[in-house]
């Protein structure tokens, strides 16, 4: 199974009752396994997740902080681009030009990098006069 069909097949699952916008995503870590997540709303809206944050979640739980891959499936009219918040999410773990595959479920599909998503993202070396900071 690719990784978009598990992005695809997990999406199912999300719970978005306030958007009524399920979103899937899945990653696959250096250790060669596969991390799936889906948005999950809440009634009080900021305290919503979005299905990039759950896969990370998943990863990290598991042991795993490199991620080599991620896809992301929405029905949304062109490929569903990852929140501000996300594309930094997915920086902490991959690398500038780890492989993005944004679809929709019509079947649209845009191949991008994690690099191009967040091109001069903040990282650690911002803090290296911080003292103490690593
Ligand atoms: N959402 C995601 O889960 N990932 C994205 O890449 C874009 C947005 C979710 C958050 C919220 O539950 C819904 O989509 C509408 O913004």
């Amino acid at each position: 199974m690719s990784l978009l069909d598990s992005a695809t097949n997990i999406r199912e699952n999300a719970y978005a009752p306030y958007s009524n916008f399920k979103v899937g995503a899945a990653i696959r870590g250096a250790n060669g396994q596969v991390y799936a997540g889906v948005n999950v709303e809440n009634v009080a809206y900021p305290e919503g997740t979005c299905a990039e944050a759950g896969a990370i979640a998943a990863m990290v739980a598991a042991g795993e902080t490199t991620l080599v891959e991620v896809a992301v499936i929405a029905d949304s009219p062109s490929p569903v681009p990852p929140c501000g918040g996300c594309r930094q999410k997915l920086a902490e773990f991959g690398a500038p030009d780890t492989k993005v595959t944004l679809a929709t479920v019509g079947g649209a599909v845009l191949h991008t990098t994690i690099g191009d998503l967040l091109p001069g993202q903040f990282d650690a070396s911002h803090m290296a006069s911080a003292t103490g900071a690593r």
